[in-house]
C-alpha cells in the first residue's frame, strides 16, 4: 500500500472564527483528514504578534479545539495540538530564520497591512510570521498545505525556504504544495466585498462568526452589500456582494451555483438573503451545541491537546534533528 502524505495546517486562536475560516479551511480539513497523515495546529504563538489578553488567549485556545473537532475534525485519525506546546516550532524557525532575508518579509503583504493596522506595534514577530509558519510547515515533512488564498504568499516562502535549505546541504524537507477550496478559497465581508472576511475586520456586522446566533445571522445576511441590479447572477467582477452570497449558499447547501441561480431567478434580493441566512444558521447550529458539550468536558479536551502534542513533538523532533546535524550544532 503507498504511504500516506503528510499534511499540516493551523489556525489561529484569535476571535472567533468566521464561515470564512469554515468553509476555506476547516471544512476542506475534515474531508482531507481520511486521505493524509493530518497534524492540525492551533496556532497561538502566531497569534501573540499582535497583543492578545493572555485569559481570553488560554480560554479561546480550548474554544478553538472544542470547535475544531465540534466542525468534524476526528482526534482519531488525526494529530490536534496546541502550538506551544510542540517547542520544536521556535526551534526550527530559528535556523530557518538564518535563510531567510529581511528585504523578503518587508515584502509581505500580509505584513504591510498589519504593520498599517498596528502602527504602534510593528514587533519582529510579525515580520518572522511566515517564517514560523515555514517551520510549523517543514517541521512535519508536509506535502500538502490546505489554506485559503490569503495565505498563498506565505507558502511560496514557506517552499523557497525548503528549497534553499536543501540546495545548500543536501534533501532535508519535503517541498509542500498549497491546495485550496473551488468554490470558498476567499469569502467576503459582507459589507465590503472586495475585501476578504477576517475575524478581525473593524465591524463585526461584515462578517458571520461560528458564535453567532440565528439571529444575527439573518440580521446580517439582510444587511449585506449588494448592487441596484435586482437579478441573483454569479459576476464576481461586477457583482462582488451578490456573487459571494451565492458562493456561500452554495457550498452551504451543496448546490450548484447554476442550480441557485436557478432557483432565484425573478426574486428579489430579500428572498435571496433570507434563504442564505437560513442554510447558513442552520449548518452552524449543531456545531454551536457540539461544541459547548466538548468544551464542558475540559478533562477531554485536555487529554486530546496532549495526546496531540506529544505525537507532534515526536515527528517534529525527526526533522529537528536532521536539521540541527546538517547545520553543524555539536551534540554533546
Ligand atoms: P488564520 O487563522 O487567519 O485563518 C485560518 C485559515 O482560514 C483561511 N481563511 C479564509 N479562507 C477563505 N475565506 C476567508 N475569508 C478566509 N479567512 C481566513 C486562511 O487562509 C487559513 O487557511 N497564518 C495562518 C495560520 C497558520 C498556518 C500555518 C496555516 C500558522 N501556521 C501553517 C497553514 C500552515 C493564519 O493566520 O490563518
Amino acid at each position: 500500500m503507498e504511504e500516506r502524505k503528510n499534511l499540516y495546517s493551523a489556525i489561529q486562536p484569535t476571535n472567533n472564527l468566521t464561515i470564512g475560516n469554515y468553509l476555506g479551511a476547516v471544512q476542506n480539513w475534515v474531508r482531507l483528514q481520511n486521505d493524509y497523515n493530518c497534524y492540525f495546529a492551533i496556532a497561538n504563538m502566531h497569534a501573540i504578534t499582535v497583543r492578545q489578553n493572555p485569559a481570553e488567549l488560554r480560554q479561546r485556545t480550548l474554544s478553538l479545539a472544542a470547535l475544531l473537532i465540534a466542525c468534524g475534525i476526528n482526534p482519531e485519525k488525526c494529530v490536534l495540538y496546541v502550538q506551544s506546546n510542540v517547542h520544536e516550532h521556535a526551534e526550527l524557525c530559528w535556523v530557518l530564520n538564518t535563510f531567510t532575508y529581511v528585504g523578503e518579509m518587508e515584502r509581505m503583504t500580509q505584513f504591510k497591512d498589519k504593520s498599517l493596522k498596528h502602527a504602534d506595534n510593528i514587533n519582529m514577530g510579525l515580520m518572522d510570521y511566515p517564517v514560523l509558519m515555514a517551520a510549523d510547515i517543514l517541521l512535519f515533512q508536509s506535502a500538502v498545505v490546505p489554506i485559503g488564498k490569503d495565505q498563498t504568499q506565505h507558502l511560496e516562502i514557506a517552499r523557497d525556504i525548503a528549497q534553499r535549505f536543501n540546495n545548500a546541504y543536501s534533501p532535508t524537507f519535503t517541498v509542500p504544495e498549497g491546495v485550496y477550496v473551488k468554490t470558498a478559497a476567499k469569502i467576503c465581508d459582507l459589507l465590503n466585498p472586495d475585501k476578504k472576511m477576517s475575524k478581525s475586520a473593524e465591524n463585526a456586522n461584515g462578517s458571520i462568526f461560528l458564535s453567532d446566533d440565528r439571529d444575527t445571522i439573518i440580521r446580517k445576511f439582510k444587511r449585506a452589500v449588494t448592487d441596484s441590479e435586482a437579478q441573483v447572477k454569479y459576476d464576481p467582477e461586477n457583482k462582488p456582494g451578490v456573487s459571494n452570497l451565492l458562493s456561500i449558499y452554495s457550498v452551504f447547501t451543496g448546490k450548484s451555483i447554476a442550480d441557485a441561480e436557478n432557483e432565484f431567478a425573478g426574486k428579489g434580493y430579500g428572498d435571496f438573503k433570507l434563504a442564505v441566512g437560513e442554510a447558513v444558521a442552520d449548518r452552524i447550529a449543531p456545531i454551536q451545541s457540539e461544541q459547548a458539550r466538548l468544551l464542558a468536558d475540559k478533562g477531554y479536551l485536555d487529554g486530546i491537546l496532549k495526546e496531540g502534542a506529544k505525537n507532534a513533538s515526536f515527528a517534529a523532533g525527526r526533522t529537528l534533528s536532521k536539521v540541527y546535524k546538517k547545520v553543524g550544532f555539536y551534540q554533546s
